[in-house]
C-alpha cells in the first residue's frame, strides 16, 4: 500500500490527536476521512480517492495500515445500485469492488457516509457531551437552540448506506452547515480542509459541553440517596475483593470472563443518586457503548450498609432475574434469521457505595467496557441535566447486538488461547522456576499475578512479561496470613478472581541433623509447607464462591520423596507439600478445583537458590566448576539432560492447561530421570 500520501498522512494527525482526548471519542469509537488524489498506476491518470478509518482499531493509535482506500469514482457509483434499507448491508460487500490496490484495511460500517458526504475531511465521533444531546428527549429541539442552523439534527438510524445517503442529502440541503448530531448515537462533522474539519468537530464536542456545563439542573441524577455514599477507600476495597468472586462467577456463567474494578468517583457518585435504578435500567444507546456493555448493567440495590453475605445472596437473585430478563430480549426481538443468543450475563455489575466490575475476554475488553459505561454516565448525566435520557428503544439495540455483519466480525476472530480467561497467582516468579511457570502461564493467554517477598522485584518480573493487562506484581511473604490474603485480594481486583495457584515460593537450607536450628526448620516449613497452605486456603475461598472450578499446583521437590544426608527440614517441608496435594485433591474435588505437583530436580539456571552460596558449595563438593553444576547434575540423571526452569513451567502448563482435564491428586516428576526418585 502506498504509505506517502499526504492527505493520508495528515488524516493520520488528525485522527490521533482527536482520539488522544477521551472527551472527543470513546475507545476505538468513530471513524474519519479525507478524500484526494493519487496517481494509477494502471493509467498513469490521477484519481480521486478516500482514505477513510478501517474496522477495528481505535482513533487515538491510527496508524495508515488502519486506513481503508477506495475509489471515489467507484463509490459514488454504489449509488446507483443500491437496492434500498431493505438490504443496506448487501452494501458493505460492494465496499470491496471500490478499493484502490489492496484496499488497505477492511472497510467499516461507516465507510458510505465518508464516501458519500460531499466534503473533503469527515469525522464521525462518540463524544459524551454530543451524546447526551443526542439522547436527550427533545434532542432536535436542544440541537437547534445550542447550534442554530450550523448543526442539523439527524433521526437515529442504525449505521450503514442509508444513514450515509440521509447525512450526504442533509449537507447538500444546509449548506451552511458544519456537522450534525446523529439521534441516539454522536456527531459527524466535515470541512474542506483538514484543519477545518477538526475545528468544526471540536467546535460541536466543546460548544456541547458548555452549553450543558451552563444550563444543567444542579443535580441531574436526583437528590441524594441516603446510606449509599461511597465507603472509605479502606472499606470499599476490602468490600470489593469480597465481592469479586462472586460476582465474576455471576458474570461467567455461560463463559468465564475477566474482570476490570474501578471506584472512580463518576461511578460511585452516580450510584449514590436517587435516580441511579431508574437510569441504569433504560441501559445505555450508542452502539459502540452497549455492544461492550450490554444493554444494561445488573445493579445491586442494597446499600453499602448491607453485610457481605446478604449482598453475595442478594446478588445471586440479581443474577437470576438478570438472566430471565436478558432471554426475554432476546426472545422478544430475535428474528428466524437472528445468530444464536450469546449469553445472558450481565458485562457491568454496579455496586452502592464500592464502585463497578466490568468484564470481557480479556483484561483489557474488560477494561474498555468498565470505561465505555462511564462514557454512558456521562452522557445520562448531561441529557438529563438538560431534559430527559432517552435512549434507542430495545428492538433498535437489538438489531445492532445481533447484527448479522457484527456476527461475522465476532467469527473472524482468532481462536482464544489455551489459558485466555484465567487468572494465575504464581508465588516467588520474580526469579527461577517461578518466573519461567508465570511467563508461561501468560505467554498461554493467562493473566498473572507475581507474589514475591520483595514488590519491586515481582513488578520488575510482571513488567518484563507484559503491561498490567497482562501481569501485576504484588509483595507477599507467604508465611504471613494478612500478606497472603492481601495478595489473594490483589489479584481478585486486578482481574476479578482467581482460577490457577502455583505454590513455587521457596528456600534450600542444607544442613545435617545436628546442624540444623529450630529457627531453620521453621523458615523452611514455614514457607513451604504453610506458606502453600495459607496461599490455597485464601485462594480456593475465592475459587470456591467463583464456582468456576480451578487448578491449584505445588512445586514440590524430587526431595519430597528421595532421602538423601543434610536435607531433614528442607525434605520435610517439601514431602508436607507433597501430600496437601493428595489432601487437598480428594477435598477440593468437590469444587472442581484439581490439586497436582510437580517434583523437580538439579535446576541451576536461574535459580536463586543455587546462586545464593549454595551451587558454590554443591560445586566444591564435586570439585567442578559453578558454571558447570548444571551440566554435572545433568550426567547423573537418566536421560543425561540439564532441567532447565522452562521444563517446570512446561509441567505446570501440562497440568492445568486443555488436556490433563481429568487428572487430580498427581505429581509429575522433571528431573531428567531419578530412579531413586520414581513414584510408586
Ligand atoms: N531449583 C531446583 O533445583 C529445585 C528443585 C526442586 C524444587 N525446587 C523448588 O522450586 C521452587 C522455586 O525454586 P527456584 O529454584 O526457582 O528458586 P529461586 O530462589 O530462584 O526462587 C524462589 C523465589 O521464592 C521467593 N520466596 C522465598 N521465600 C518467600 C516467601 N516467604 N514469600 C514469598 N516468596 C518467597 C524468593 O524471593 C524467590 O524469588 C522452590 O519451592 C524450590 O524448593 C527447586
Ligand atoms: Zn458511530
Amino acid at each position: 500500500m502506498p504509505t506517502s500520501n499526504p492527505t493520508a498522512a495528515e488524516l493520520i494527525a488528525r485522527s490521533n490527536r482527536l482520539g488522544a482526548d477521551p472527551k472527543n471519542t470513546n475507545y476505538a469509537g468513530g471513524n474519519t476521512s479525507a478524500k484526494g488524489t493519487e496517481t494509477d498506476p494502471v493509467t498513469g491518470e490521477p484519481v480521486e480517492l478516500v482514505w477513510v478509518k478501517g474496522s477495528g482499531g481505535d482513533l487515538g493509535t491510527l496508524k495508515e495500515s488502519g486506513l481503508a482506500v477506495l475509489r471515489l469514482d467507484r463509490m459514488r457509483a454504489l449509488v446507483d445500485v443500491y437496492p434500498g434499507i431493505e438490504r443496506e448491508d448487501e452494501m458493505v460487500a460492494a465496499f470491496d469492488y471500490c478499493l484502490h490496490g489492496k484496499g488497505g484495511a477492511a472497510p467499516s460500517i461507516d465507510t458510505a457516509m465518508h464516501g458519500l458526504v460531499d466534503a473533503a475531511h469527515v469525522d464521525h465521533l462518540h463524544p459524551d457531551s454530543g451524546i447526551a444531546i443526542a439522547t436527550a428527549a427533545d434532542g432536535e429541539a436542544l440541537t437547534k437552540e445550542i447550534f442554530g442552523d450550523r448543526v442539523v439534527w439527524v433521526p437515529w438510524r442504525r449505521p450503514g448506506f442509508q444513514l450515509g445517503l440521509d447525512i450526504a442529502a442533509i449537507k447538500e440541503a444546509n449548506p451552511q452547515a458544519v456537522g450534525c448530531i446523529l439521534g441516539g448515537h454522536g456527531i459527524t462533522a466535515w470541512g474542506e480542509t483538514s484543519e477545518e474539519s477538526e475545528r468544526n468537530s471540536l467546535w460541536i464536542i466543546d460548544t456541547a459541553a458548555a452549553y450543558i456545563a451552563e444550563h444543567s439542573s444542579a443535580e441531574p441524577f436526583g437528590p441524594a440517596l441516603e446510606g449509599y455514599a461511597a465507603l472509605p477507600e479502606d472499606e470499599r476495597r476490602a468490600r470489593a475483593a469480597a465481592l469479586a468472586p462472586t460476582i465474576r462467577g455471576i458474570a461467567s456463567a455461560d463463559r468465564p470472563m475477566v474482570g476490570h474494578f474501578t471506584d472512580a468517583s463518576v461511578v460511585t457518585d452516580f450510584l449514590a443518586s436517587a435516580e441511579h435504578p431508574r437510569l441504569a435500567e433504560l441501559g445505555t444507546s450508542c452502539p459502540d457503548h452497549f455492544l461492550r456493555t450490554k444493554v444494561k448493567p445488573l445493579v445491586l440495590d442494597l446499600p453499602p450498609t448491607a453485610s457481605v453475605e446478604e449482598s453475595v445472596a442478594r446478588l445471586k437473585e440479581l443474577a437470576v432475574a438478570y438472566r430471565e430478563d436478558y432471554r426475554g430480549y432476546y426472545e422478544r426481538n430475535a428474528t428466524p434469521d437472528s445468530p444464536a443468543i450469546r449469553g445472558a450475563d450481565p458485562l457491568i455489575v454496579l455496586v452502592p457505595g464500592v464502585g463497578m466490575f466490568s468484564f470481557g475476554k480479556d483484561k483489557q475488553t474488560a477494561r474498555v467496557a468498565g470505561e465505555f459505561y462511564v462514557n454512558a454516565i456521562n452522557v445520562m448525566r448531561g441529557a438529563e441535566g438538560l431534559s430527559t435520557y432517552a435512549p434507542i428503544d430495545e428492538a433498535e439495540k437489538f438489531r445492532i447486538e445481533y447484527w448479522a455483519l457484527e456476527e461475522a466480525k465476532l467469527q473472524r476472530m482468532p481462536a482464544p488461547k489455551p489459558l485466555a480467561t484465567r487468572i494465575a497467582l504464581v508465588t516467588g516468579a520474580a526469579s527461577g522456576i517461578g518466573k519461567a511457570t508465570a511467563q508461561r502461564l501468560a505467554a498461554e493467554g493467562a493473566c498473572v499475578v507475581i507474589a514475591d517477598l520483595d514488590l519491586a522485584k515481582a513488578e520488575a518480573a510482571a513488567a518484563e512479561i507484559g503491561g498490567p493487562d497482562v501481569a501485576v506484581g504484588v509483595g507477599a511473604d507467604v508465611s504471613d496470613a494478612a500478606a497472603v490474603q492481601a495478595a489473594v485480594d490483589a489479584a481478585v481486583l486486578a482481574f476479578g478472581g482467581v482460577d490457577l495457584v502455583v505454590n513455587n515460593a521457596g528456600l534450600s537450607l542444607s544442613r545435617s541433623l545436628l546442624e540444623t536450628t529450630e529457627k531453620d526448620w521453621d523458615l523452611q516449613h514455614d514457607v513451604m509447607a504453610k506458606g502453600s497452605f495459607l496461599v490455597t486456603q485464601a485462594a480456593a475461598r475465592a475459587m470456591i464462591a467463583q464456582e468456576m472450578g480451578g487448578d491449584v499446583i505445588y512445586i514440590s521437590s524430587k526431595n519430597s520423596v528421595f532421602a538423601g544426608p543434610n536435607n531433614v527440614a528442607y525434605g520435610a517441608a517439601k514431602a508436607d507439600q507433597a501430600h496437601q496435594v493428595r489432601l487437598l485433591a480428594a477435598e477440593l474435588g468437590a469444587h472442581g478445583i484439581k490439586v497436582n505437583g510437580v517434583n523437580p530436580d538439579g535446576v541451576v539456571q536461574g535459580s536463586g537458590i543455587f546462586s545464593g552460596g549454595w551451587g558454590a558449595n554443591r560445586a566444591e563438593v564435586y570439585g567442578v566448576e559453578e558454571k558447570d553444576l548444571g551440566k554435572f547434575y545433568a550426567q547423573r540423571t537418566i536421560l543425561k539432560r540439564e532441567v532447565l526452569p522452562s521444563h517446570i513451567a512446561n509441567a505446570v502448563f501440562a497440568l492445568c492447561g486443555p488436556d490433563l482435564t481429568h487428572t487430580t491428586g498427581l505429581h509429575v516428576p522433571v528431573d531428567a530421570g531419578v530412579a531413586a526418585a520414581f513414584l510408586r
